[in-house]
């Protein structure tokens, strides 16, 4: 068997340009979607993470309103920062890029983003109404995924999904919404307190790799004919390639190829939706501070 490989480059792109129709309609009524992005310190893949952002916002037609501190800058400095941009109402959106050097704590930063700017939905009002379907922003990663997996026609109700990786980001958002009505599925939720994790991933129809480590689900993890969604963007090291790093998933890509019926390949899979869900947020941020939705 080969693999169905899921473009999901392709699809953050028509996602982006539905972004981008919805953006020119606003601006027609005066409004221009912003985005504030912040950058604490110059950490290589976050800084890489934020142009990816910016050059999506320059795409969609929304404002980009980057920001950078040093590292050094300290938590108060970056609350004051917060503080000025939820009063600000032409900044829709607020995102602070994680994860923030090590004398700032992170939850305290989250939680003084206003929650009806917390497009990245990390702020504990957005996820607590997640859990209970209420509105609220949903997280970009795990929104991204779903929309994957509808896209690419892969039956989610009645399936068993198995979700490696517990992470507040991607692996606990993601157990809440596949386990929500509208998915349906049966959730099963590894970590690294699991015991004997093949045994399990070999039962999934619907296997999410989100642990962070290149490459560990290996083909014999992998049920025949289970669907493969790979989260991990891991940097290893290749002198052949011009950075002298290359992006690899948390799944062995080649041999699981032969196992799965559909997988997401790293680059180009599931990161470009992140980026895409963000872009969709932040207009649904506009929208509502406008009164529209
Ligand atoms: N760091 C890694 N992923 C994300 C994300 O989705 N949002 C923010 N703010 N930081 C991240």
């Amino acid at each position: 068997m080969s693999a169905v490989v899921i473009d999901g480059f392709a699809v953050a792109a028509s996602v982006r340009a539905r972004v981008a129709e919805s953006v020119t309609a606003l601006k027609s009524r005066s409004i221009t979607p912003c985005l504030a992005v912040v950058l604490v310190g110059e950490d290589p893949a976050s800084v890489s993470y934020v142009s990816g952002k910016e050059k999506a916002l320059a795409e969609v037609g929304m404002t980009d309103r980057s920001i950078r501190l040093p590292a050094t800058a300290s938590e108060s400095e970056l609350l004051a920062l917060v503080a000025t941009l939820n009063g600000d109402p032409s900044v829709h959106g607020i995102l602070v890029q994680l994860p923030l050097p090590k004398h700032i704590n992170e939850a305290r930063v989250i939680m003084a983003i206003d929650p009806a700017k917390d497009v990245d939905g990390f702020h504990p009002v957005n996820v607590g109404n997640m859990v209970i379907d209420r509105p609220c922003f949903l997280p970009c990663t795990p929104h991204g995924v779903l929309v994957l997996l509808r896209e690419a026609g892969i039956v989610t109700s009645g399936a068993h999904a198995v979700i490696v990786g517990r992470s507040n980001i991607v692996g606990k958002p993601l157990s809440i919404l596949l386990a929500r009505r509208d998915c349906n599925c049966t959730v099963t939720l590894c970590h690294t307190g699991t015991r004997d994790l093949p045994s399990i991933s070999r039962q999934a129809d619907i296997l999410i790799a989100a642990l962070g480590k290149p490459r560990v689900i290996t083909a014999d993890m992998i049920r025949p004919g289970a669907a493969v969604i790979d989260v991990g963007v891991n940097r290893v090291e290749d002198a052949t390639a011009k950075k002298g790093f290359r992006l690899v998933g948390d799944v062995d890509f080649v041999p699981a190829c032969e196992v799965a019926s559909f997988i997401t390949p790293v680059p180009r899979g599931v990161g470009p939706m992140t980026i895409a869900m963000l872009m969709e947020n932040t207009l649904l941020a506009a929208k509502r501070a406008s009164g529209l939705e």
